[in-house]
């Protein structure tokens, strides 16, 4: 996909981490791991965890206010609203519902997606696609996860990697020639089986023996997880950059899904790009799966260290298994 008569693109941004921080060494009393460890394989040092008494749809909620009003906007000028999540509050109604409810969004069309973690990248192309026919003028696309409620808190192999939080964006029109430039989206059904989380759903649903057997917590298998990110954020990183027909070097900021330290700098590396080209806030949230892009790039951008005109890859991968990428030349 390439632009052309209208830019479109990301007018305003908002976060929403819960308070509650959940360290290493809080881990290290409830499984047998150690904060070293953790450190030296996953980057990770800390973690969000949201109240008991609160649901996605709140983090959620606060995200797509902030995003709204960073926007210059107001809940009424939004036209549909997309939450991606695989921690929604319930599984119906959405959680998309429920925010346009609490915003008061009361002109938007609303839907939740499921991507796993690269949910905010296939939400960027929903939206683009929606403006782009001329079926919506605003879309506000909420990444929101509470994933401590999935976490099997007696699995190291798991519990040291995931957090809670909320990132959103406002999507429209643009200058044309800024924006969203080039997305890629793929799936690879058959890896789905390494990263599940197997009941709770039709096939499984819930009983005595599927909640003593762990089944809705996630599963994984790591290492198959880890070689699959590293190829495809690599991969997808470079056929956004062919379709834009962008060159690397012009390349300011990489804005990659927070899963791994280790995953991120092998798919530096492999794209040849310097450290200080790659925004990275894992050590203080972990893997917020589909919160975790936003929410970096609503950091980077208060950091003020993305600026007009840059050129930005965001670039995940995840459960299903999926990845995607965009590659945005951004303008506030
Ligand atoms: O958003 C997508 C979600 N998923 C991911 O991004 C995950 C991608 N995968 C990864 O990030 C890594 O594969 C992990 C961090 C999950 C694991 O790192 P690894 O270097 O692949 O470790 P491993 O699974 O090969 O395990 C190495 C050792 C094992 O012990 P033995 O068998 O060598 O004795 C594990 O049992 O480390 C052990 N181990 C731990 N030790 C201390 C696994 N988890 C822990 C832990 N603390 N938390």
């Amino acid at each position: 996909m390439t632009q052309n008569d209208m830019g479109i693109g990301i007018l305003g941004t908002g976060k929403y981490l819960p308070e509650k921080i959940m360290t290493n060494h809080d881990l290290e009393k409830m499984v047998d791991t150690s904060d070293e460890w953790i450190r030296t394989r996953t980057g990770i040092s800390e973690r969000r965890i949201l109240d008991k008494e609160k649901a996605t749809s709140f983090m959620a909620t606060q995200a797509g206010k902030k995003a709204i009003e960073d926007a210059g906007l107001k809940p009424k000028d939004i036209d549909l609203i997309i939450v991606s999540t695989v921690t929604p509050d319930m599984a119906f109604p959405s959680t998309a519902c429920l925010v346009q409810d609490n915003l008061e969004c009361e002109n938007a069309a609303a839907y939740d997606l499921e991507a796993a973690c690269s949910g905010f990248l296939y939400g960027l192309s929903m939206a683009y696609s929606q403006i782009y026919a001329g079926l919506c003028k605003h879309v506000l696309l909420i990444g929101a996860e509470t994933l401590s409620r999935i976490t099997d808190w007696n699995d190291r192999n798991t519990c040291v990697l995931f957090g809670d939080g909320a990132g959103a964006a406002v999507i429209g029109e643009v200058p044309k020639g800024k924006g969203i430039l080039a997305i890629d989206l793929g799936a690879d059904g058959k890896g789905g089986k390494h990263l599940t989380q197997p009941a709770g759903g039709s096939l499984i649903p819930a009983t005595i023996e599927s909640v003593n057997n762990r089944m809705h917590y996630i599963r994984m298998e790591g290492n198959e997880v880890f070689k699959f990110a590293v190829r495809t954020m690599a991969e997808s990183s470079l056929k956004v950059l062919d379709k834009a027909g962008i060159d690397i070097k012009d390349i300011d900021f990489l804005v990659p899904h927070q899963a791994n330290i280790r995953i991120i700098d092998a798919s530096r590396k492999k794209l040849k790009l310097p450290e200080d080209k790659v925004i990275i806030n894992l050590n203080k949230y972990g893997n917020m799966s589909s919160a975790s892009i936003p929410v970096a790039l609503e950091e980077a951008l208060n950091e003020g260290r993305i600026k007009e005109n840059d050129n930005l890859i965001l670039v995940g991968f995840g459960g299903g298994l999926t990845w995607g990428s965009c590659l945005i030349k951004w303008h506030k």
